[in-house]
């Protein structure tokens, strides 16, 4: 990288892009250029942030170059292109999830980043949230004992619209419903916090949109260590919910949005004389940003070669194929070991 003040570009404007805006800006990294193929998105986007360079082509964006890294916020079609023009440029690389819809077309971006000496991170920003890094932290510390059964869930209901866009609705624009859309990010997750998962066994349903991807899934996860997991994701939920419980033989942890601002608690039974309902429990509570932006940041930090990648490409291309196994399963009606995926 450059020794003057890094600089990013964002491709992709849209409804995610403003975390990743959000996040340069907190990090203290300048946005200096924009790419979109809508024009209006386009002079919103550069008015709203106050950035005047904008391209509607990726080739163009990375001929004129003037930036070190760039978010790739534009649908998951454009993800692998995107990324193979940045590598060939030289430029970091922060990819929104899924990596891919593919795994070879994950593997030849990883090799792409790998070859250019870039970094690859996926924006699975869960990750890099309050919770889930302090849940992670206990877990290797040993707080809980041996992880028996891990819980995750990610659910929303539209904000209370009556229909899904049609970029999520229609399966050759989406490749799946909710489950890969949220469920990407627990699968995530559920490697991220459980380690190997030997087979998953998901259930799709549609129950609310008439639309042709489901709108409401569960995968049973068959972990390697023996424990069992459960990823549930939902476009019928009631309002949005981001949770997940991770069991051991020593304590449990619990994390959810639905009652008040996100925490953590440890239940364990450190106390003697506790009874059958009762556990001592120690709780953490997270302020400053959120994840998104906390992501963003730790690019930043490992693009400055300063901090470890929180979430590297082939993490992204692992949590992509857990999810590829899970929707091979539910068309087999049988678990598939995601090994089985290529
Ligand atoms: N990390 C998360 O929690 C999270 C949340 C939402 C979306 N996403 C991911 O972010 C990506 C974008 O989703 P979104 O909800 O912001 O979509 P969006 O439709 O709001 O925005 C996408 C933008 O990309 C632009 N675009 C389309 N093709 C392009 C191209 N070839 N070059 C440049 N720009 C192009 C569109 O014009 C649009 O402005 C998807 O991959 C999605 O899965 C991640």
């Amino acid at each position: 990288m450059s020794a003057a003040a890094p600089k990013a570009a964002i491709i992709g404007v849209g409804s995610i892009a403003g975390s990743h805006y959000a996040g340069y800006e907190a990090a203290g990294v300048e946005v200096v250029a924009l790419c979109d193929v809508n024009p209006l998105a386009l002079s919103a986007r550069g008015e709203q942030w106050g950035v005047g360079r904008w391209h509607t082509n990726i080739n163009e964006l990375f001929a004129e170059g003037g930036f070190d890294m760039v978010s790739i916020a534009a649908p998951t079609s454009v993800h692998h292109p995107a990324t193979m023009a940045a590598a060939a440029a030289g430029v970091h690389v922060l990819v929104e999830k899924p990596i891919a819809l593919d795994i070879g077309l994950a593997d030849e971006m990883i090799e792409a980043c790998s070859a250019a000496g870039v970094v690859l991170m996926v924006n699975h920003q869960l990750r890099s949230s309050g919770a889930v890094r302090k849940a992670r932290e206990l877990i290797r510390a040993g707080a809980i004992g041996r992880i028996t059964n891990v819980r995750l869930r990610q659910a929303h209901d539209w904000g209370g619209r009556t229909s899904v866009a049609p970029g999520f609705s229609v399966r050759t624009t989406s490749g799946g419903g909710t489950l890969l859309d949220n469920g990407c990010h627990l699968a995530d997750l559920a490697l991220h916090l459980g380690g190997a998962v030997e087979s998953i066994y998901a259930r799709l349903t549609n129950t609310k949109f008439d639309i042709e991807v489901e709108d409401t899934a569960h995968a049973s996860l068959s972990y390697a260590n023996g424990a069992l997991g459960l990823i549930e994701t939902a476009w019928t939920a009631t309002g949005w919910e981001d949770a997940f419980w991770v069991y051991g033989t020593e304590g449990a942890l619990e994390s959810t949005n639905r009652y008040g601002p996100p925490t953590l608690r440890h239940l364990h039974r450190s106390s003697p004389g506790g009874n059958w309902d009762e556990t001592d429990v120690t709780e953490y509570r997270f302020t400053g940003h959120g994840a998104h932006v906390r992501h963003v940041m730790a690019f930043v930090t490992a693009v400055k070669g300063e901090g470890p990648v929180i979430c590297t490409g082939e993490d992204g291309r692992e949590a992509m194929r857990l999810i590829l196994a899970a929707y091979a399963s539910a068309d087999l009606g049988a678990p598939v070991r995601p090994t089985e995926v290529t």
